[in-house]
């Protein structure tokens, strides 16, 4: 019987322009989202499924990740001498007994290269690959990445890709997953026709787009070894993913829940989405955040 997956990688090197100036000298992995850094809730949600080998795939203007998950003696003895609990437990993220490991990723030549330099990590085993720009709302945020990894053992998959619905005019902007069989029913693992890294506008009409979260079995690095650059010189994590499907090698798409949604922050736009929706859920300062909100609302 195949082991559970341990490790993941998480690729946080591109370089963010689109949200330049604000990721000028910090990583956009590191922007707050209420009340922590996107790459936290990554970490979390990669602790709670039970990944305890955690690789960051980083680069240059990246150096606030590992100070991030890096122990702080000095910190938590005077949190520790004020008594102050709460921060305590706010830090408790650096001890759940994960491990993480950092590797760079010099120039960035595409997400499917940035998995490529997990591959001695992984050393042979499954992995579970979550881009760091993407955090999970649900009651679990771990549920989605737990049951893919439970689909991947159960059905001794190549791959396990979750998906999400976006409009059909905004394919162009995604990976597009063609799904074997007319319907996706959420939570249930579907095996792929197809993927299409960013169709031309008009030319998909599966509305499934790749959402950030993946299950892989090690032949993925020799796919992405095969997988050539794209016009733009960078090497595509869905290109390499295409290959297996057309070697007939059994990759699905795993559809979240509808109480579970992914953000990401990888535009303006989306950020300030993500930003919104967290704060006003936040469990300490929501109320105030909702309080503001509607009184602002009157205003517009
Ligand atoms: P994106 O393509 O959305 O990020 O990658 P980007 O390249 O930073 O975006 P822009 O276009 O410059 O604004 C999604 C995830 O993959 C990582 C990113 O850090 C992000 O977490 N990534 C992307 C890499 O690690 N290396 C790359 O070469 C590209």
């Amino acid at each position: 019987m195949s082991q559970p997956i341990s490790k993941a990688i998480v690729p946080a090197a591109g370089l963010g322009t689109r949200l330049l100036p604000a990721t000028k000298s910090q990583p956009k992995e590191m922007l707050p989202v209420g009340r922590k850094p996107v790459m936290q809730y990554v970490v979390e949600e990669l602790q709670s499924a039970g990944l305890m080998q955690i690789l960051m795939i980083t680069g240059r203007r990246k150096q606030a990740i590992e100070d991030h998950f890096d122990a702080d003696p000095v910190l938590l003895s005077a949190l520790e001498q004020a008594g102050n609990e709460t921060m305590l437990a706010e830090l408790s993220y650096i001890q759940r007994g994960s491990r993480f490991f950092y590797t760079r990723q010099s120039s960035p030549k595409g997400l499917g290269h940035a998995v490529g330099l997990g591959a001695e990590f992984v050393d042979g085993q499954d992995c579970v690959v979550a881009l760091g720009d993407s955090v999970i709302a649900a009651e679990d945020p771990a549920a989605p990445l737990r049951a893919m990894m439970e689909a991947h053992r159960a059905l001794k998959a190549a791959a396990v890709v979750a998906v999400e619905h976006v409009p059909l005019e905004e394919t162009h902007r995604y990976g597009i997953v063609i799904a074997q069989g007319d319907e996706l029913s959420p939570g249930e693992p579907v095996l792929m026709a197809d993927i299409i890294e960013k169709p031309p506008r008009g030319t998909v009409s599966s509305p499934l787009a790749v959402a950030a979260r993946y299950t892989f079995s090690p032949a993925i690095f020799e796919a992405l070894q095969r997988t050539p650059p794209d016009s733009q010189g960078e090497i595509q994590l869905t290109s390499a993913s295409k290959l297996r499907i057309q070697m007939e090698l059994p990759v699905y798409a795993w559809l979240f829940r509808p109480d579970q949604r992914r953000y990401d922050v990888g535009n303006f736009e989306s950020y300030f989405r993500t930003f919104v929706d967290f704060a006003l859920a936040d469990e300490r300062y929501g109320y105030l955040a909702r309080q503001y909100i509607k009184a602002k609302a009157y205003e517009l």
